[in-house]
């Protein structure tokens, strides 16, 4: 078996991968098996004077390979190039887009960065996989250097279709560089479309059989990928008996509420306003609702130094005063919003003590919430999913609700039917979803883009 090199811009924590997310638990599970090596940001920024040297750590078989970030780097790579300009566009959200060309050279002098600390440490059989719209020129850079092994890309976010991705200064660049990979993978059939329709009608590629791009005389594998969750793991946390959430549980459970759970990083994209809109809409429509559920947000603190993000937070902060402001009782408040991180093991006692999983993105990758919903679901009185039809996730997970996060009347509707589904229909809905979460669970994402990447 070859040894594995992975880049990201943040790394996983090797020590401690059993308390993070789920991707980076099957990534690491998957590196310490085989061996390899992990590199990243270390998430600390310096002065440029400082000459920020790469760090190289062991653990077990696994080495770590981290870089520190100038100031400037972060200002221009991360903030600026990542997080105004790719994160927006490839989320459809051509006003937010902030291009500023400092940020574009701010990313490209990363990439060479990376590159650069990567070179030494590379065996001749390595396999390399990179991850992410951080680092997509990471493979000119690499092949540049003379880098001769197979280097897979595979992209955690939408790609948006052509006409959308044309609004960005040196788009083709961008996906020029996508072109030197081995192997591209997508989260969907739409993601894969986008690339496929830009290639064929901006660089006049041809499209092979078996999904390969070819480009002059190379031909790169471009492949649907859904990435999924450990679900037994999942289960496993979800069945743990959690104190506090019991305890809030059976008080619900006396007082004959239900519970709506949404759980998000505080991202535009993620559909919070909307959200908050259609719970109000739900009380308004079914007034015997009132009093009988409450919606549960929590939504976790993310790149707060970018503006979007702190208008977004004031937005929520005040929507969600404002629905508590009009409809609370001196007994029931009905949104509770959480700004903060709560618990992996909390979290999946939540999912299980609500009667409805509200995922609601207006454009997502795949939403790896969502599967972690169904899995904690009980057979014996399972939940609803309520899926937005733009994350990533409900090109598989047919069974759920699937609405539009722009109509809010749409998701008041199905909020309510979530919330009065008969028994039956839950189990059977649950029955199919848990299947389909197994089938395209974590080691099978890991298993079918490695497959390709080390045979072609
Ligand atoms: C998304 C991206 C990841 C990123 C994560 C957290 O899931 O696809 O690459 O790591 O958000 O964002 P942050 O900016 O904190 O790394």
């Amino acid at each position: 078996m070859k040894r594995l090199v992975v880049v990201s811009n943040r790394v996983a924590d090797l020590k401690r991968s059993a308390q993070s997310g789920g991707l980076a638990v099957g990534l690491a599970d998957s590196l310490k098996r085989r061996g390899g090596v992990w590199m990243g940001w270390d998430g600390q920024t310096m002065r440029a004077d400082e000459q920020p040297e790469p760090r190289i750590r062991k653990i077990g078989d696994v080495t770590q390979v981290t870089i520190p970030l100038t100031e400037e780097d972060y200002a221009q790579y991360y903030l600026g190039f990542s997080n105004s300009v790719l994160w927006p566009l490839f989320h459809y959200r051509l006003d937010l887009v902030d291009y500023k060309t400092v940020y574009l050279e701010g990313y490209r002098r990363v990439t060479s960065k990376f590159a650069d600390a990567l070179l030494p440490v590379l065996e001749p059989d390595d396999l390399i996989w990179i991850h992410d719209y951080h680092l997509i020129p990471l493979a000119a850079e690499l092949r540049q250097r003379g880098c001769k092994q197979r280097i897979g890309y595979f992209l955690h976010i939408p790609f948006p279709p052509p006409e959308v991705l044309a609004a960005v200064p040196r788009h083709r660049w961008l996906v020029e560089s996508l072109l030197e990979y081995d192997v591209l993978g997508f989260q969907t059939n739409t993601d894969l479309g986008n690339l496929q329709h830009y290639v064929e009608e901006n660089l006049g590629c041809k499209m092979e059989a078996n999904g390969r791009i070819a480009v002059g005389d190379r031909s790169v594998h471009a492949g649907c990928f859904p990435i999924g969750i450990d679900v037994d793991a999942f289960v496993a946390m979800a069945e743990q008996p959690n104190e506090e959430v019991q305890i809030e549980t059976q008080r619900r459970e006396i007082l004959g509420r239900k519970q709506i759970i949404g759980v998000d990083r505080l991202d535009y994209t993620k559909g919070l306003p909307d959200r908050l809109r259609a719970f109000a809409r739900l009380l308004e429509l079914y007034p015997e609702m009132r009093k009988s559920v409450a919606l549960m947000q929590i939504a976790t603190p993310t790149r707060e130094e970018v503006e979007a993000y702190v208008e977004i937070r004031t937005e929520l902060e005040a929507l969600s005063g404002s629905i508590n402001g009009r409809f609370a009782d001196f007994n029931w408040t009905p949104v509770r919003y959480i700004h903060g991180i709560v618990p992996r093991d909390a979290l999946a006692a939540l999912f299980r003590a609500s009667q409805v999983g509200l995922v609601t993105p207006l454009r997502d990758g795949m939403n790896l919430v969502a599967k972690e919903y169904i899995a904690a679901q009980s057979m014996e009185n399972p939940g609803v999913l309520v899926l937005s039809k733009f994350a990533g996730a409900a090109e598989d997970l047919r069974e759920a609700l699937i609405v539009n996060p722009f109509d809010v009347d749409d998701m008041a509707r199905n909020l309510c039917r979530a919330l009065t589904m008969p028994l039956e229909e839950r189990q059977q809905r649950q029955r199919a979803l848990m299947k389909r979460i197994r089938e395209h669970d974590n080691a099978h994402w890991l298993k079918s883009f490695l497959s390709v990447l080390e045979n072609g």
